[in-house]
């Protein structure tokens, strides 16, 4: 479905991310590591906000390695970078009617789902975004990328930041879009432990390459924690 080849990149003079090969199918594929180990450079390499320098990216059968962000998302995938998610001064809900200006669903149906699943933000659909809390800010971050009808989601460190009851909600929630919706999803994270309960595979990245991928179920935190440390 979305497979990776050899992927490079980096910025300027700097190779971040170096021969990174996977595929995502129907699934929550977790990429884990530490802070700085390269994970908002694959996601926005994978999103095209940062241009792929090596290897390929395939979408569907069909090359997307040079496709710019516009396209990608008219075809069915939507990022959720790890800040400037949402537009502060805008509402709620005209944050989430810019996530239907893709897709051929009706934008009433759309907000009626998400609302659905994120009842805190129907709750607040005339509150500017700038208002909301952290945990609430990342939900609608969510909820703008699916309004978008997704195949394919990139999310981008959504609990940073958040308490432990917003972490579980959040995923919870998260867990719960791509089983009603049966979508993919790539979820860059810190919080390993977390992570592991949704994730059905776990991708470790450290200094930019790959190091673990595995079932998330069955692999140990001992593990886990080795190959973040090579
Ligand atoms: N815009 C940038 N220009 C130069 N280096 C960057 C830029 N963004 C990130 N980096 C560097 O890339 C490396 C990986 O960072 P990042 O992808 O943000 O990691 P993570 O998301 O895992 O914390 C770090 O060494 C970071 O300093
Ligand atoms: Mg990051």
């Amino acid at each position: 479905m979305f497979d990776v080849q050899n992927l490079g990149s980096g910025y300027g003079d700097v190779q971040i991310l170096s021969d990174l090969s996977f595929e995502v199918g129907n699934e929550i594929l977790a990429v884990l590591g530490a802070n700085g180990a390269g994970k908002t450079t694959l996601l926005s390499t994978l999103a095209k906000v940062v241009p792929v320098r090596e290897g390929s990216i395939a979408w569907q059968g069909q090359d997307v390695s040079a496709t710019p962000a516009y396209e990608l998302s008219k075809r069915g995938i939507a990022y959720v970078p790890q800040e400037g998610n949402v537009f502060p001064n805008l509402s709620v809900a005209e944050n989430l009617s810019l996530g239907a200006l893709v897709g051929t669903r009706s934008k009433q149906e759309r907000l009626d789902e998400v609302y659905a699943l994120f009842p805190r933000l129907a709750e607040r659909k005339d509150q500017t975004a700038g208002s909301l809390s952290g945990g609430e800010g990342q939900m609608l971050a969510v909820g703008r990328a699916l309004m978008q009808d997704p195949q394919l989601l990139l999310l981008d460190e959504p609990s940073a930041g958040l308490s432990p009851l917003y972490v579980d909600i959040l995923f919870e929630n998260i867990a719960q879009a791509r089983k009603s919706r049966n979508i993919s999803i790539i979820l860059a994270e810190q919080n390993a432990k977390k992570t592991l309960e949704i994730a059905d595979r776990v991708l470790v990245l450290s200094l930019g390459r790959m190091h673990l991928l595995e079932p998330a179920k069955g692999l140990s935190m001992k593990r886990l924690m080795k190959a973040y440390h090579i």
